[in-house]
């Protein structure tokens, strides 16, 4: 697929739960990261070309305070997007970040770098690249 969906409930969690309680999430839930520095969704996408490809992240916070994620590409932080308030726990919207992807299995983190932890994280899609395909492992 040229651009795929995984949803957060579906991947690893340290420190966060899956819940369903604010309306407009896809799939069925969403993750809520403890309110602690480190916590972390953890998603493994595989990747048949090497390539810098765009990973957005869907969240909701409804809260007025920035929830920053630090994203690792297998152990390596590509970088730290921030997670501004949405206006309420039911409006979603994404922030993007462009990584470089080695072929094959990839570990994808997004840690909470504050003691509010991270924001409701939605889903991760990845892509688009002609011809590129992704899996779960
Ligand atoms: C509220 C909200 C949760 C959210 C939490 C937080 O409890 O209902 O969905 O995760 O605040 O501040 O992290």
């Amino acid at each position: 697929a040229a651009e795929t969906r995984f949803e957060a409930e579906n991947a690893v969690l340290s420190r966060g739960v899956v819940e369903s309680n604010h309306a407009g999430f896809t799939g069925t839930g969403f993750v809520n990261y403890d309110n602690a520095s480190g916590s972390y969704v953890e998603f493994t996408i595989t990747n048949d070309t090497a390539q810098a490809v765009p990973l957005s992240f869907r969240y909701a916070n409804g809260t007025t305070t920035n929830r920053p994620l630090d994203v690792a590409v297998n152990g390596t932080s590509a970088g730290t997007i921030n997670f501004a308030g949405t206006g309420a726990w039911t409006s979603w919207r994404a922030q993007t970040i462009s990584v470089q992807l080695p072929q094959g299995t990839s570990k994808i983190r997004a840690s909470a770098t504050t003691s509010n932890g991270g924001p409701n994280l939605d889903s991760l899609t990845v892509g688009a690249t002609t011809g590129t395909d992704w899996s779960v492992a």
